[in-house]
């Protein structure tokens, strides 16, 4: 059956200085949700956003916002992105010593709960609570700045969840995150993603977002298509 793949923008790469508009530029450009990367200078050398940006943007564009927090101690700032209007809250499995936990209490915020994990941490780690997680995102670069090299190496880890996914009829989806662009969608892809979240390839001066979206969805088509006719 073929799969329907869904592409998340990262704003790490938008202009700040119009944040709504880019958001409403990736909204008109019909892809399925935003992905907003919450970074606190210690789990990551970066610090960006928190959940105001979350609330101004909920009041920009009716899409799905996913917030991706790249924070030690997630456990304290899951109400106020809920309350935010964050629609699905990743937290990462590194910062989580009782994950299973963590993900009952985003739930109970009624918002999706996903789970994250860096490129070094094993797939093993999350497999005890993929019945749990509404997503699985794979880390494709080390977190903390966008436009790096998407990781290869990180494939595998895809198939192994696609696989162990399947097997268990469970619905967790898995989403894929850096370096994705038109030439490495298709492999993430391939390997089982479901949901893209792609940052420089989206936002850029290269080209319009509209104009962007469109080449990574070109880029996948026909993975798609082959997957479908498995
Ligand atoms: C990296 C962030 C990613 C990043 C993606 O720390 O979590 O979402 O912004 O940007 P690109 O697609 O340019 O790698």
């Amino acid at each position: 059956m073929k799969p329907r793949i869904s592409i998340e923008p990262s704003i790490l790469s938008a202009d700040f200085t119009r944040l709504g508009q880019q958001a409403k530029e990736a909204e008109d450009a019909g892809v399925e949700g935003i992905q907003i990367d919450v970074m606190d200078g210690h789990f990551v050398p970066n610090l960006t956003f928190g959940p105001g940006v979350v609330k101004a943007l909920r009041k920009s564009v009716a899409l799905f916002l996913d917030a991706h927090l790249m924070i030690d101690n997630p456990h304290s700032f899951l109400e106020e992105f809920a309350l935010s209007g964050a629609d699905r809250i990743i937290v990462h499995e590194e910062v989580c010593k009782d994950l299973p936990t963590v993900l009952k209490a985003i739930k109970k915020l009624k918002v999706e709960a996903g789970v994250a994990i860096n490129p070094e941490t094993p797939v093993t780690t999350v497999e005890r609570v993929l019945d749990a997680a509404d997503c699985v995102q794979v880390m494709t670069v080390h977190p903390g700045f966008s436009g790096q090299r998407f990781m290869e190496d990180q494939l595998s880890k895809i198939q192994r969840l696609r696989q162990e996914i399947d097997q268990r009829h469970l619905k967790a989806s898995i989403v894929v995150d850096g370096g994705i662009d038109a030439k490495t969608a298709p492999l993430a892809v391939k390997s089982g993603a479901t949901v893209l979240v792609a940052g420089s390839s989206v936002y850029n001066q290269s080209a319009p977002v509209a104009q962007n979206v469109l080449t990574l969805r070109n880029s996948i088509a026909a993975t798609v298509a082959a997957i479908g006719s498995d």
